[in-house]
């Protein structure tokens, strides 16, 4: 049976483009709902050219109250009734409840080779460690933040000239590979990590 995907974001986007793009012919899963904390978010204008369904629940009625707003954005799915929900630049924190609900059925892409570098800011973290090798990261999402199962990785060499701004630009690059990639084995049942080279 195809999967049903649900797709949260608060930016541009580019990784649930690439997401939706992907969900075509033998893909076992579809978009039925892209959902931002933001109004404004470019992806969300984007889905809606797409004929996707779009959802917005703004965090900040909620303030101090996240249990309100996940109340919230589970009221807002219910009617598309998702299997699967990718978080793709989804820039809010979410609590155990929320995400035990979603257990095993919840993933998430992160700018970083995890378990290094959990949070903001991994590209400048990088290069301030001096790695030479960083990339991306997709997981299972679970109440610790940027942690759970890994699903895959896409890593690549840092120049030497290169800077956070042009690390982004690159492991982005790769996150629209790699992303893709792992949903659809995640879709189909296959958990093994993916590795891929950038
Ligand atoms: C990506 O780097 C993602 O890994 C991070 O936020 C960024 C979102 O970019 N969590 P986009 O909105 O998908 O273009």
């Amino acid at each position: 049976m195809t999967k049903r995907v649900a797709i949260f974001l608060s930016g541009g986007g580019s990784n649930m483009r690439a997401l939706v793009e992907d969900m075509t012919g033998d893909h076992p899963a579809r978009p039925v709902v892209v959902l931002s904390n933001k109004a404004e978010a470019g992806g969300i204008a984007w889905a809606r050219e797409q004929g996707i369904a779009t959802e917005v629940v703004d965090h900040r009625p909620f303030k101090g109250d996240r249990p309100a707003f996940e109340a919230a954005l589970s009221d807002a799915l219910a009617p598309h009734a998702p299997d699967i929900i990718c978080l793709a630049g989804f820039m809010r924190q979410l609590t155990g409840s929320f995400t035990d609900q979603w257990a095993g059925r919840m993933i998430n892409i992160h700018p970083s080779l995890l378990p290094k570098y959990k949070g903001l800011h991994t590209h400048a973290r990088a290069l301030d460690e001096g790695d030479a090798l960083h990339g991306c990261t997709v997981h299972e999402v679970t109440a610790a933040l940027d942690d759970g199962p890994i699903l895959g990785q896409a890593q690549l060499t840092v120049d030497p000239g290169d800077t956070a701004d042009t690390l982004a630009a690159r492991v982005l690059e790769l996150e629209h590979q790699l992303y893709p990639a792992c949903l659809r084995r995640f879709a189909a049942g296959d958990r093994r990590p993916l590795m891929l080279q950038g």
